[in-house]
């Protein structure tokens, strides 16, 4: 009997061939999958990468509510056209504190992952406000309502307290003084040594922005919008990164 007829009587056998395809998938499968366990870690560590401050975390939820993941993305794919345009290609490391991440697949606008410091605040109030105004070929949407949008930061510590449940590694102290970092950050005449000690240079290795971000006295979401803005893609200094051949 040659090979052929052997493989015939499989595939005239409706159950023995699906037991021996079950059986090669489920190989082929644990051939995949198990080595994963025994990874110590498939996220290569990156220095400088920190949770959001209170006033930026606010911006990630206006980011979501505001479903403007329905026409960017944040994620730079490592092709050239991608790094030429937007900088360098996002590290997994760099949306470990996203949750859920942020990566998106749609682009009705460009990619946002380095768009921190790359327009001035004034810029970003003016975008919003009217993106026809800077962009006259823009489609975007106006969220000149966010400047109304008056947030006071009463809730944000339970926001720091749910990230830490889905393992943002807040620490006590962060939680205890939420609202103040909070209030600290978009008041350039407050006293922000507490929050630059918690998230800023001597702790990750870069200064916390803080100023007034929408120009107007009150904090609003178009304040902790900015703010988000302006810290994304700008955590990890690629100046000194090198990356690790092995992973
Ligand atoms: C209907 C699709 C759409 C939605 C929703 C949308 N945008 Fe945009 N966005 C665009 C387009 C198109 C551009 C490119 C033209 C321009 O700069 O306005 C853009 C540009 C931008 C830019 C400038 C990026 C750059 O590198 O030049 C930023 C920042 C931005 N959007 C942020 C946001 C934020 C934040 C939200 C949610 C509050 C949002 N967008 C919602 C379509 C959208």
């Amino acid at each position: 009997m040659s090979i052929l007829d052997k493989h015939k009587k499989i595939e005239t056998h409706a159950t023995l061939l699906m037991v021996l395809a079950f059986l090669v998938v489920t190989i082929g499968g644990l051939v995949q999958i198990v080595p994963l366990f025994y990874l110590e870690n498939t996220i290569e560590k990156v220095e400088g990468v920190r949770p959001y401050t209170p006033l930026e975390l606010a911006g990630a939820q206006v980011y979501k509510n505001e479903g403007c993941y329905g026409c960017h993305s944040q994620m730079i794919r490592p092709m050239r056209d991608e790094v030429t345009r937007y900088g360098h290609y996002s590290l997994a490391a760099e949306s470990v504190y996203d949750k859920p991440f942020q990566w998106g697949s749609k682009r009705t606008g460009p990619d946002l992952a380095r768009v921190g410091g790359r327009y001035s605040d004034e810029w970003h109030v003016d975008h919003f406000t009217d993106a026809k105004q800077v962009v006259p070929e823009s489609l975007m949407p106006p969220y000149g309502f966010l400047k109304n949008k008056v947030i006071d930061g009463k809730f944000i510590a339970d926001s720091l307290k749910a990230s830490r449940i889905v393992g943002i590694p807040y620490t006590d102290e962060m939680i205890e003084n939420a609202q103040a970092d909070f209030l600290a950050q978009a008041n350039p005449d407050a006293d922000s040594s507490g929050l630059e000690e918690r998230y800023g240079e001597a702790a990750f290795g870069r200064a916390v922005n803080v100023r007034n971000f929408d120009g107007s006295p009150k904090i609003t979401e178009m304040d902790a919008l900015i703010a988000y803005m302006q810290v994304l893609g700008t955590m990890v200094d690629f100046s000194t990164f090198t990356p690790d051949p092995l992973r």
